[in-house]
């Protein structure tokens, strides 16, 4: 199977060499069988800089510039935790992810242009790229009915369709502000290409292989 993996930054920062360690160990175990293409989020590294830029007056396109640098170095970190099973560049564009899929190793990247976040790149990559699977690793353990951290009556879901999905994530991005399991963007791509995807926690770096083998107990979209 092709698989793409949305590795939320809130898992990657602040960086530490026991989690990438970890995360390395899984993504080679996972890539026997499969062909994995891992999108590394910016989490703390970009809030910080972006909080900085801002108070310097700059506009909002110049702090997703800076976002996205974010999410490279986080990508390039990765990629030296897998040392030869990694491709050594990280592609700037979907394209250059096709390319650079041909050589049989993992391909890890960051973001690609303002306006959106990784989960939407991970998204339009799995899109592209024909994959089986999509995977959004993150810090909540799947996709619930509203946010559990402000709602108490809030449910996790086992099973939902990609309208579905849009339709939390539109309703939860109102009021939530940044802190939705998934955004807006990345959920209508899902939609549009009918993407299996599977939401789970990354606490635990093995939640990527039963993301794989179907035995996590996170959350699956699919039409
Ligand atoms: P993230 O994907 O990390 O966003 O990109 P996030 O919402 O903080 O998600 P987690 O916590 O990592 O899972 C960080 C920022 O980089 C910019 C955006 O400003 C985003 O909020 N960015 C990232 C882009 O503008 N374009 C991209 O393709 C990727």
């Amino acid at each position: 199977m092709i698989v793409v993996v949305s590795l939320g930054g809130s898992i990657l920062t602040p960086p530490d060499a026991s989690t990438l360690k970890a995360y390395a160990d899984v993504i080679r175990q996972a890539s026997a069988d499969h062909k994995l293409i891992v999108v590394a989020g910016g989490g703390r590294t970009a809030r910080e800089y972006i909080k900085v830029v801002r108070e310097l007056g700059a506009d909002e396109t110049t702090c997703d510039y800076h976002g996205i640098d974010a999410t490279r170095m986080n990508a390039r970190l990765l990629v030296t935790a897998l040392g030869p099973d990694a491709y050594p560049a990280i592609p700037v564009d979907y394209e250059e992810v096709r390319r650079h899929m041909q050589c049989g190793k993992t391909v890890v990247m960051g973001g690609t242009s303002p306006g959106h976040t990784t989960d939407a790149v991970a998204a339009m990559t799995a899109e592209h790229v024909r994959a089986d699977l999509f995977v959004n690793i993150t810090s909540a353990d799947g996709v619930y009915t509203a946010d559990p951290k402000t709602d108490k009556n809030a449910k996790k879901l086992d099973r939902i369709t990609p309208r579905e999905l849009v339709e939390i994530v539109a309703q939860t991005e109102m009021k939530a502000g940044p802190t939705t399991v998934m955004d807006i963007l990345a959920a209508k791509i899902i939609e549009r290409c009918g993407m299996p995807t599977v939401v789970v926690n990354g606490d635990d770096p093995k939640n990527l292989l039963r993301a794989i083998d179907g035995t996590h107990n996170g959350t699956v979209i699919k039409a």
